[in-house]
Formats: C-alpha cells, structure tokens, sequence
C-alpha cells in the first residue's frame, strides 16, 4: 500500500477501509508515514469527512495502535467519563469519588490543559505530591483496592492519536467531527472502559460554540461508540459562562473538596448538578441502585475522595493546608447599581486566568498552579454597589490589575429579571 493513494483518495471523496486505515494508524505511530504525508491527509479528511463506518474503522485502528488497558480481573462495570473540555470544568474530581463510592470501578486517562479549556491533570497536580505517572500496572492495583484509578496520557495508549492531534493542531484540521470522534474514542477503548459518559460542550467557552455542532459531534460519539461495542451516554452541557465559582488549577481543587464536603452555593451548586447529573446516568447505566445524592449526603463520596489523593501520593491538603496559593488576592466588586447579571463570557473569563498563568496558551508553556479567579456571581445573579464580582489571584499587583480589567469586560448586567439558563441542553 502506497500511502499517497490514500491521499488521492480521500482528495478524490472515495471512502478508505478498515485496512486502509490500519495502515494509516500503525504509520502514524510507528512514524513509518512521515508528517508532510499525513497532513496531506489530514486535510483532505478535513474537507471531504469520513462517513460513520470509516470513523468507526478509523477510531478502532487508533485503538489498536498500541497497548489497550487489560481490566480483566476488576469488579465490573468499568466506567470513565470524558469532557470536550470547557472553563472551570473540574467534574472529574467530584464525580469520580462519588462513582467508586457507589461500587463501580473507574480507571481514567486524562489529559493536560490548552488554550482556555482547563485538564484534570493540571488541576491534580496542583496537590503536592499526587502522582500522575501511574503504570499500568499500579493503575490496576490501586482500582482494585479502591475502586479508582487516574493517571496522564500515556504514551502507550492510542499513540496514533498523539501523532495525530499533534498535526491537527498546526494544520488547521482539529475541528472535523470524524477526526474529534475517532481521537476521543479510541482513547476512551484503550483505556479499558465499557461503559462512558460523554460530556458535550456547547457555548463561548466550548470546541463546539453552537448548538447545531454540538449535537452533531454528540450524536456521531454514540454512534461511531455503539458500533464498537462501547455503551456511550451523551449530553450536552452548557459552556457559555464558567462552569462552578473557580476557575485556576488550585482554586478548583479546592472547590471540588468544598463541594464533596457539602459546601456548594451559586455556581458551585450549578457545578454539583453536572456532577450528580453525569453520576445518574452512569449509576442507572449500570444498573447500580446507589444513588448520587445519598451517595454525596452520607460522606462517603468526600472519604474517597481523600483515600484517592492520599492512594496517589498526594497530600492531605484538607489537614495540612498545603495547596499553592497566590501572593496577591484583589477582590473585585460591582461598580454601578443594582441588576441582574445577563452574562459571564466563559472565553473572556477563561483567557484572562492564561493570562494569569493558569493556562497554557501553547502546549510546551508552564504554568503557575496558585492563579486563577473565584467567581461570586453567575447568570442570574443580583448585584448592588460594593458587593463582590470576583476574586483575582495573581501573582503580582501589575498581573491581577490586568486580569480585573479584562474579566470585568466579560460579565454583563441587565436592569431586567435574567433567570438562571438551562444547564443541561440535551441527552442522547
Ligand atoms: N479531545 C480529544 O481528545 N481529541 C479531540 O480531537 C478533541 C477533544
């Protein structure tokens, strides 16, 4: 097989096969199929897509790429879940724990931030000590002693995807539903799981800015997921405005933590329903009679929370107070008189934590994990003159004044009654 006729061929909008895109995946991770090649592709399949059984080929061809994660020998049902990725979505750390506590075994890849979208790895690894270069191995071992395991992307699952959104994102090609699709996925099979939920999201601060897309890429996840034998719950979550009150690997640790030990008001509890949201679904998926809430109420979710960071290496920040805090906290509060608050730009609010330091704006950047912005207000909200709009934590007075600046221009008022939106837009 000569990989330019494959060019040619999605160039010409011919479908490729199973083989065919064997031969791709095993090219892109072994780097016999050199980059200049495979862009090619890549934009040919950007241009002329893939239909729904060659993203299925495609997916299980990354899949196989590499080492898949053997969980046989775990209690079942083997679950993950995945997000698109959003501003302040820190969901994997409350709702892992309240999963594990209701008896179901999750072992979970995640990855590391870009752009404004916020990675579990990041936020991890703001707690001293906590290891997130789990073996395989050591993954299996601590799932079965305490039903949850998290560790970063390893470089031996799914390769081919490595290779992959590596050139997606110089080339241009990152937006093509096929290509998210397969990229997801294959992740999600070589990690193990048999039962996953997909967290869709759709607004300013999202991959999928409209609803339209977003429901597309939801509904090509099952599919594609369906016919590889995955059991894929999908829905679609708001991402217009920041997902909890933190937004800064540190300050979401720490709101997760609250949350579990029952501390949630405004945007925290807006939080805590996607939380108990995505455990539901899960829970009944499995056939589990645990339910969410009771799980969260009785304690037991925030106790495993605490066996899990301490499994890992990590500190008992919750005793030792230990998590990195920034030098510089401004409190910014409400200049004009009383409204509503119609809007809170997740993209606005998003970027100005990058600039803090928060985030990465390019993926070799390093980041400062004490930075961030605590929201005190969420769509719906009312405000008077003096009351707080957010917190800043900076590094320095010059940084924290900027970043005031321009999350303030992300938050808008209304003389008008604004409700609270819908958090949850749709499930499949
Ligand atoms: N997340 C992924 O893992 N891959 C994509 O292509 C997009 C989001």
């Amino acid at each position: 097989m000569k990989f330019a006729d494959l060019i040619a061929a999605k160039r010409d909008g011919k479908s490729h096969t199973y083989e065919e895109l064997k031969f791709l995946a095993n090219g892109a991770s072994n780097g016999s199929i050199p980059d200049y090649q495979l862009s090619a592709w890549l934009m040919a399949a950007y241009l002329n897509s893939l239909d729904e059984e060659e993203t299925s080929h495609l997916t299980r061809a990354m899949a196989e790429s590499g080492a898949r994660l053997d969980l046989s020998g775990l209690p079942k049902p083997w679950v993950d879940k995945h997000s698109t990725g959003g501003v302040g979505d820190k969901t994997t750390l409350v709702l892992l724990p309240i999963l594990a506590s209701a008896g179901l075994t999750v072992v979970k890849m995640s990855g590391r931030g870009l752009g404004i979208t916020g990675g579990t790895v990041d936020k991890l690894g703001s707690i001293p000590g906590f290891r997130l270069d789990l073996t395989p191995d050591e993954m299996k071992r601590q799932a079965a002693e305490i039903g949850l395991a998290l560790t970063g992307q390893s470089p031996d699952l799914a390769p081919a995807d490595k290779v992959l959104y590596a050139l997606r994102d110089v080339t241009a090609t990152v937006g093509s539903i096929p290509l998210i699709v397969s990229s997801i996925l294959s992740k999600k099979i070589a990690g193990g799981a048999e039962i996953i939920a997909l967290d869709v999201k759709c607004g300013s601060g999202a991959f999928m800015e409209d609803r339209k897309s977003a429901e597309k890429l939801a509904r090509a996840l099952q599919s594609v997921g369906k016919r590889l034998g995955l059991h894929v719950l999908v829905s679609i979550s708001d991402m217009d405005e920041p997902l909890g009150s933190a937004i800064g690997n540190a300050l979401e640790v720490r709101e997760a933590y609250n949350v579990l030990a029952g501390k949630h008001e405004g945007a925290s509890e807006r939080f805590l329903k996607l939380c108990l949201h995505y455990a539901s679904e899960l829970l009944t998926a499995c056939g589990s009679r645990s339910s969410a809430e009771e799980v969260l109420k009785s304690g037991a979710a925030l106790a495993k929370f605490k066996e899990w960071i301490l499994a890992q290496g990590g500190s008992s920040f919750w005793e030792r107070n230990d998590l990195p805090v920034a030098p510089v906290i401004r409190k910014v509060v409400h200049t004009g008189g009383p409204a509503w608050v119609s809007k809170v730009e997740a993209k606005v609010v998003g970027q100005a934590v990058i600039d803090l330091g928060g985030g990465r704006a390019k993926k070799e950047d390093a980041i400062d994990p004490a930075v961030g912005i605590e929201m005190a207000v969420m769509v719906g909200s009312t405000v008077k003159a003096g009351e707080s709009l957010f917190t800043v934590h900076a590094a320095d007075e010059q940084v924290a004044a900027e970043a005031e600046e321009s999350a303030r221009s992300g938050i808008h008022f209304s003389d008008e009654r604004v409700e609270e939106p819908p958090l949850i837009l749709a499930s499949f």
